[in-house]
């Protein structure tokens, strides 16, 4: 007779704090319970790790009320005090990067080391706005009127409402919320139902922090019900998302009734270039990096590759050997370097681009195919050559781990190619060449730029897109900006 199976263990059990796992919604200062639970499964395999309460309309609503409040005083702090309470929370998060990054890697799969490197860059985000929150000031201004002065001061926005994703489940919420906070802004967070986990640890510690109550909110539940709530409520002022162009394209025309400010970080299509002069064995490391963090689902990752013709050969040889070397496989597993895709529609999505791109020629030059015998939402590294710059696979965000390369002739072709999509997110150059650096960076219509850099986003500088893929800036100065308003002071009558 067969040994009964054992039951797989719960990752969650890795956790060092289990005060950290939280499965309601933080409303106010407290957990708050909902009617309807959800399943928050591992990708990795498929196995339902926690259930969370839906607070519904119903708990968007509170949450609203709660920020609302608290913005009342929130706003007339100092910004030392809200800087120290920053600190105090980016401390905590920095003492829990082991159990954040098991959350991270249990809900959305991505490998363990990555995991602890996501939460050391979402804590960053916390840091560099607690020393932000000091240098938020205005300007004296000249003015026309005799007798006058001038002067502007920034104010913050008031409550603001944010829709994080799921491929960075730690660092998308800080990203957003310690800016806001260090503005003075109070928060209403809805996480993705996929990765809640995250978001509900982070009130957490930021509520050990001392983040006053109300301040931070964490609602979880159903994107339709709570949504509108949240782009409809008179007391938000600013909505803030990551996510698809589609998606952010409906919260702006939500948003566009109560004139609400919007910060929309969306989909890229970023092409990645590789001139003739470029170090090809850097380019193809570059590639991977870009690529297959994540296992491709960023919005910066790169979509397409654009070889000049010259290194191109070259170029496919040294990735192919890169592709077929990248072990996936479970997060937790030693060894691996590509977890799985979010869930098993992804795994069709990307399987069906890669068809279409086998269809219509392309060469595919490693992996290609699903891999179900891994137990998950699992797709194997692939690469893919040629096949035309129409294909779906080259105009649409891959959101896998699927690298295509395509070949160009000039730079005046590489541009028109790399320009031609409806998107502006990120582009990548690699070259040697220094004249290039400058014309290629100016020429090319995406909000970030990576020359012989295949990551860009840090928390000291400008992260946004043009065209489809954005408005606003996150990170840096420009990201805690971004949560005030502008406020110009005329004074009359002053003597001499
Ligand atoms: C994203 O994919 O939206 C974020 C990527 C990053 O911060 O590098």
């Amino acid at each position: 007779m067969n040994a009964p199976e054992r039951a797989p263990v719960n990752p969650l059990e890795r956790l060092k704090d289990k005060g950290l796992l939280k499965t309601q919604s933080f409303i106010g200062g407290g957990w708050a319970a909902g009617g309807a639970r959800f399943a928050v499964a591992n990708p990795a395999t498929r196995q339902v790790i926690a259930e969370v309460d839906d607070v519904g309309a119903a708990g968007a609503k509170a949450a609203v009320a709660a920020a609302h409040q608290a913005f009342q005083t929130w706003r007339k702090t100092s910004p030392f005090e809200r800087a120290k309470v920053l600190k105090a929370w980016h401390a905590l998060i920095m003492e829990n990067v082991h159990d954040l990054a098991v959350l991270v890697t249990a809900e959305m799969g991505k490998p363990f080391r990555e995991a602890q490197g996501e939460v050391v860059y979402g804590a960053g985000f916390v840091d560099w706005s607690a020393e932000e929150a000091k240098r938020i000031h205005g300007e004296t201004l000249p003015t026309p009127f005799p007798g006058s002065r001038g002067w502007t001061i920034r104010q913050p926005v008031g409550v603001v409402a944010c829709i994080t994703p799921w491929n960075f489940p730690m660092a998308m919420v800080t990203r957003k919320c310690a800016p806001a906070l260090a503005a003075g802004c109070t928060m209403v967070l809805k996480p993705a139902p996929e990765t809640p986990l995250s978001a509900l640890a982070l009130a957490e510690l930021a509520k050990r922090a001392g983040v006053p109550d109300g301040v931070f909110n964490v609602v979880c539940g159903e994107a339709e019900a709570i949504g509108p709530v949240l782009t409809g409520s008179d007391e938000v002022r600013m909505i803030g998302f990551t996510g698809s162009t589609e998606v952010g394209k409906i919260l702006m025309r939500q948003a566009a009734d109560g004139v609400k400010r919007v910060a929309l970080e969306l989909g890229g299509n970023a092409p990645f270039i590789v001139m003739d002069d470029a170090d090809v064995e850097a380019a193809a490391a570059g590639v991977v990096a870009s690529k297959f963090r994540v296992s491709g689902q960023t919005c910066v990752s790169a979509n397409r590759v654009i070889a000049q013709e010259k290194v191109a050969d070259r170029l496919v040889e040294a990735l192919a050997e890169k592709v077929k070397a990248l072990k996936p496989g479970d997060g937790f597993a030693e060894g691996v370097d590509i977890g799985p895709l979010i869930h098993d529609e992804a795994v069709a999505r990307v399987d069906a681009l890669v068809r279409g791109a086998k269809d219509a020629g392309a060469k595919i030059l490693a992996g290609g195919r699903r891999l179900d015998d891994l137990g998950g939402a699992f797709y194997a590294p692939t690469l893919v050559e040629g096949g035309g710059y129409d294909l779906d696979l080259a105009c649409f965000e891959i959101f896998g781990p699927v690298a295509s390369v395509y070949r160009a002739r000039d730079e005046a072709e590489i541009i028109a190619r790399a320009n031609d999509t409806p998107y502006g997110l990120a582009a990548y150059v690699y070259t040697q060449d220094i004249g290039r650096v400058h014309r290629l960076s100016e020429a090319l219509d995406f909000g970030m730029v990576g020359v012989n850099a295949p990551m860009v986003g840090s928390p000291s500088t400008p992260f946004g897109g043009v065209k489809q893929s954005g408005i606003g800036r996150e990170g840096g100065k420009w990201g805690v900006e971004e949560f005030t308003e502008l406020k110009y002071v005329l004074l009359g009558g002053v003597e001499g």
